[in-house]
């Protein structure tokens, strides 16, 4: 299967966890999705953050990715707790660059819910499922340099930087402090060594 190809829905629809469900998105997760992207912690490694128009145009090209792709961004739920604490998934970036196209993994948390693994356990089902049984030959996570939770994630995951793949967002604004971005590898072989260490372990 190459980055591309649609796959098949059904296995994709929700994830479990041991603390969480991954599901689709819904009407009503607009109020929290809003809050979370008007939160000036949560977007301060993002150009800003959004008004509830824009979070609301994001939440449908969240929904048409699922569509388009069969994978996308999931709702993160902690069941009888929280029915939303951000989101965490697999996109295709829509713009050009040297490591593009790609499958991209990429994370979104409420900050009530920091620190607390949420993110790396969800991150870890996403990164098993897309070079387990999606057989992606690679996933990839970028970010700002100064977004420490952010990489240090990536790397919890077995993600590695290489300096050369450094760039040049080209949807930030010439000049804008998160301009430079570094990117985050992780191909499917280095994966399939990583988990059979954890097993044997
Ligand atoms: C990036 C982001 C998702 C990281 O969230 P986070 O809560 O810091 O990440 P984690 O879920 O991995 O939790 C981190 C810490 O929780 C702690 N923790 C507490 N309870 C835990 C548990 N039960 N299991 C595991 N870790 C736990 C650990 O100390 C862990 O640190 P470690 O990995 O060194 O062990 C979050 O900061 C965020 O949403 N930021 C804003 C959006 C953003 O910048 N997104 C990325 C854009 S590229």
């Amino acid at each position: 299967m190459t980055n591309n190809e649609t796959v098949a829905a059904p296995l994709l629809a929700a994830i479990r966890t041991d603390r969480l469900l991954l599901r689709q998105w819904r009407a009503e997760d607009l109020d929290a999705f809003a809050a979370m992207n008007a939160d000036e912690r949560v977007m301060r490694h993002f150009v800003a953050p959004l008004t509830r128009e824009q979070s609301l145009e994001s939440l449908e090209r969240l929904r048409r990715h699922f569509a388009d792709h069969g994978y996308g961004l999931w709702v993160l739920e902690i069941p009888g707790e929280a029915p939303f604490i951000g989101c965490v998934g697999l996109l295709q970036p829509n713009f050009k660059a040297h490591f593009t196209p790609c499958v991209e993994i990429g994370w979104r948390l409420a900050a009530d819910y920091w620190g607390q693994g949420y993110a790396r356990e969800a991150a870890t089902a996403v990164r098993d499922l897309a070079l387990g049984e999606l057989h992606l030959p690679e996933i990839v996570s970028m970010t700002t340099p100064a977004n420490e939770r952010s990489v240090h994630l990536m790397e919890s995951l077995g993600m590695r930087r290489d300096p050369a793949d450094d760039f040049d967002h080209p949807k930030v604004p010439d000049g804008h402090p998160i301009k430079r971005h570094v990117l985050y590898r992780l191909t499917r072989d280095e994966w399939r060594k990583l988990v059979s260490y954890a097993d044997a372990t």
